[in-house]
């Protein structure tokens, strides 16, 4: 699977949003992750439908939401018709995750669940062939610049061999603490998106932090 590249515009520089898009699109992104904060799921506050909407009109890239939220459900709707073209929810955050699911592929957005650092694969056993994507969170959700907890690589190891011996396609997304230092580590387990924040957003050069992070996660150099 060809990987792709998501900077989470919640280290972007709020002021210039556009411009901030323009630059990580320029840079050769291939997503835009936006995150989404409820300050109930999370103890913190960020972006939400409106949002989503803006970055829309200023991107051609497809939008990767990551919803930090409780009551997942009610919001699908309104996610969807900001522009979403993924739309993750947390397994911690419901108990009818295929309900989610469902809602999401019948507005024709593909579905992801998000786990916690502490929270097993094997929550995942009976939906991951309802799945686009599962996002494996490295650090604890709702800041970014936080630093990668190595032990969750054995958790996307364990989604790729899951996906091999159940003839599966969903992608394998990080997300959190994702820089130089550990992309590779995570291509190396199994990952295929990265999700990168303050990796890209924090350095002044965008071109060439995703130039390099290409560099580190092509799999034919990855053993
Ligand atoms: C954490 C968010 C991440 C965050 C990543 O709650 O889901 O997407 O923005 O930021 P970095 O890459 O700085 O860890
Ligand atoms: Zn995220």
């Amino acid at each position: 699977m060809k990987p792709l590249i998501a900077p989470s515009i919640l280290s972007a520089d709020m002021g210039r949003l556009a411009d901030e898009i323009s630059a990580v699109e320029a840079a050769g992104a291939d997503l835009i992750h936006i995150d989404v904060m409820d300050g109930h799921f999370v103890t913190n506050l960020a972006m939400g439908p409106k949002t989503v909407r803006a970055v829309k009109k200023y991107s051609n890239l497809p939008l990767d939401v990551h919803l930090m939220i409780s009551n997942p459900l009610d919001y699908i709707d309104s996610f969807a018709e900001s522009g979403a073209d993924m739309i993750s929810f947390h397994s911690e955050a419901t108990c009818t995750p295929l309900r989610v699911v469902d809602r999401i592929r019948e507005l024709g957005i593909k579905p992801g669940i998000v786990l916690n650092p502490a929270t097993p694969v094997s929550h995942l056993y009976e939906v991951l062939e309802e799945l686009d994507y599962v996002l494996i969170l490295c650090v604890e959700p709702g800041f970014g610049n936080q630093s990668f907890r190595r032990p969750v690589l054995k958790k996307i190891n364990q989604l790729l061999t899951l996906r091999r011996e159940k003839s599966l396609t969903y992608r394998i997304e990080v997300d959190g603490g994702v820089n130089k230092g550990t992309i590779r580590d995570a291509a190396e387990a199994g990952a295929d998106i990265f999700v990168v924040g303050s990796a890209v957003f924090d350095r002044s050069n965008y071109t060439e932090e995703i130039k390099q992070m290409r560099t580190l996660i092509d799999m034919e150099k990855v053993e």
